[in-house]
């Protein structure tokens, strides 16, 4: 039987595959739990720094398979699907999507949750909800106004209409667009710098950034907090004694 998620580690990335071409890449439940298997193993593991997600053939995943949706219809407490989106949302390592087609439903809201984000020219998007009569889901009625504003979220999420990758740019979706070709290089080419970064320092910076409580003035105390223990890490004394004698720094022994 063909494997519906594909997995791969090599130079510390995790490449995970959503392989299901002949349904558009659909989510089944089995296929959301493989997937949150993976990303809550790879947060374990030291090995891996960076997480990364793409699809096979035309399309990224046209979103949660609609005939599980009637069968198995998530109840408002966890379900395999709410259970990724948690899992990827509270991921401590830098999540990267590379989206190769149609992202539709789940298929673009997961891309809010990554830290880094590459389509295809020819990738499409929708938010669909609307027109199959549902509400929104993974976070996105509050992550997707607060990235395009809520005039951009209104037209996006209200009429649910498929829009084009330089519009998912526009909007703050994407961090850049390239051709086809060129997409799974330009994933890896910033998931092998990511990884060559010191993951404690890298972690927290990620931490920091998805933490939205407090104002400012909290803030900069609690980044100062992090900042004085940092200074004295193994990672930052690596960092500045490299500068000091004119090398790169080399991070690979830290976890
Ligand atoms: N769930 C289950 N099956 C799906 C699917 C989904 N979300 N998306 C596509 N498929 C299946 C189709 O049923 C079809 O299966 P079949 O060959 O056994 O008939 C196959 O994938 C190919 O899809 P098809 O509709 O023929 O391709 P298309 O290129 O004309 O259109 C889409 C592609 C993705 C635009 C269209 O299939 C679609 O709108 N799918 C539903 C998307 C959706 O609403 N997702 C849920 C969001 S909450």
């Amino acid at each position: 039987m063909t494997e519906t998620i594909l997995s791969q580690s090599e130079d510390r990335v995790l490449k995970i595959t959503i392989n299901r071409p002949d349904k558009k890449n659909a989510l089944t439940l089995a296929m959301y739990e493989q997937m949150t298997a993976l990303v809550e193993a790879a947060d374990k593991d030291a090995q891996i720094r960076v997480i990364m997600i793409t699809g096979t053939g035309d399309s990224f995943s046209s979103g949660n398979d609609l005939a599980d949706f009637l069968s198995h219809p998530p109840t408002p407490g966890e379900s395999p699907a709410a259970h990724f989106l948690h899992t990827i949302s509270k991921t401590e390592k830098p999540l990267i999507a590379a989206v190769n087609g149609l992202a539709i439903g789940i298929g673009t809201t997961l891309l809010l949750h990554c830290d880094f984000v590459y389509a295809a020219a020819s990738a499409r998007f929708q938010l669909p909800f609307v027109n199959l009569a549902l509400v929104p889901e993974a976070g996105c009625s509050l992550l997707l106004p607060q990235l395009a504003g809520h005039r951009k979220a209104a037209e996006l999420l209200m009429l649910g209409e498929m829009f084009s990758a330089e519009v998912a740019h526009e909007v703050g979706l994407l961090s850049s667009v390239c051709e086809a070709d060129a997409l799974e290089d330009t994933a890896l080419e910033t998931a092998r710098r990511l990884a060559a970064k010191p993951p404690e320092a890298l972690r927290l910076t990620k931490a920091l950034m998805k933490d939205r409580s407090g104002d400012v003035n909290e803030r900069i105390n609690k980044e100062l907090g992090h900042f004085a223990h940092r200074l004295e890490s193994p990672e930052a004394h690596e960092a500045m004694q490299a500068f000091m004698e004119k090398r790169l720094p080399d991070f690979s022994k830290f976890s």
